[in-house]
């Protein structure tokens, strides 16, 4: 599906009924990773997955930041007359959620944040952002794809499941260059989202594989030390995207999650 919101034209999915969750995608990737979630969930929990501005099916206009992201979604919920909604997002689109509950709150009734991290870049992370952009501008999105993959997927999935890799492969080559650029570019100038932590007054989920090498466990379990009545799931056998290599337990934990999120009771869904 597509609409016109925020000056742009995004792409999304909408499937099922219920409580509303949005799932933004990681770099450089686009709704598609979230297929495995989509099957799963769309009998509890009505699940939209936007293409953030640049990716899939989502036009591409200056200026991209984390924040300009988190405007779009917000513009998207507005379009599907959407109050509230459970937000999850994998590595990047847990830093535009970090930046949903700093600049729209309200529209935010809990969070999933899976293999990310609050900290900003420090100076070598700047330069590595750099060094990918001109290589997607020398040599195109395949060769950051190349580049990326095995951080992307741990090893287990790496030695095991080839139609991942593949999968994940193709996604990744297929993003356009300039969404790529502008997206590094959003990334390296992202804020500190440290401080955000102690200021989440909805439930949180954080969700991180074991094998995670660009957001590890460590870095999960630092994040929920510092939420308040977080929970914290360490996925075994998955890397960077639990979500696509361990589905089952990724849509078992989220799904427990989204009950709870229910039982926690107040109404979300429409706009009034
Ligand atoms: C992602 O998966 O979105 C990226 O690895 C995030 C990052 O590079 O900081």
């Amino acid at each position: 599906m597509r609409v016109e919101a925020d000056g742009i034209r995004i792409g999304y999915d909408d499937v099922g009924e219920g409580e509303p969750l949005v799932l933004l995608h990681g770099f450089p990737l686009e709704r598609r990773l979230f297929a495995p979630q989509l099957r799963a969930l769309a009998g509890q929990a009505r699940c939209i997955a936007p293409d953030l501005r640049g990716f899939g099916e989502s036009t591409l206009a200056p200026p991209v930041s984390m924040d300009r992201y988190a405007d779009d979604v917000a513009a998207l919920l507005d379009a599907l007359g959407i109050a509230r909604a459970v937000v999850g997002g994998v590595s990047m689109g847990a830093y535009v959620a970090f930046a949903l509950w700093r600049r729209h709150p309200g529209r935010v009734r809990a969070l999933l944040l899976a293999g990310t991290r609050a900290n900003a870049d420090d100076e070598a992370a700047r330069a590595r952002r750099q060094e990918t952009m001109a290589l997607a501008r020398s040599r195109g999105s395949g060769a950051v794809a190349d580049q990326m993959l095995p951080g992307l997927l741990g090893v287990t999935t790496r030695a095991e499941r080839p139609e991942i890799v593949r999968a994940v492969h193709a996604m990744a080559a297929a993003a356009p260059v300039e969404g790529v650029v502008a997206a590094l570019g959003a990334m390296m100038t992202r804020p500190d989202s440290t401080a955000t932590l102690a200021t989440i007054e909805v439930p949180v989920l954080i969700v991180v594989g074991a094998e995670d090498t660009i957001a590890p466990p460590d870095v999960a379990s630092a994040m929920q030390a510092a939420v308040a009545g977080s929970r914290l799931e360490v996925l075994p056998g998955a890397g960077h995207l639990a979500n696509i290599e361990r589905p089952a337990a990724f849509n078992h934990v989220v799904s427990d999650f989204l009950d709870a999120v229910q039982r926690r009771g107040g109404r979300a869904g429409a706009l009034e």
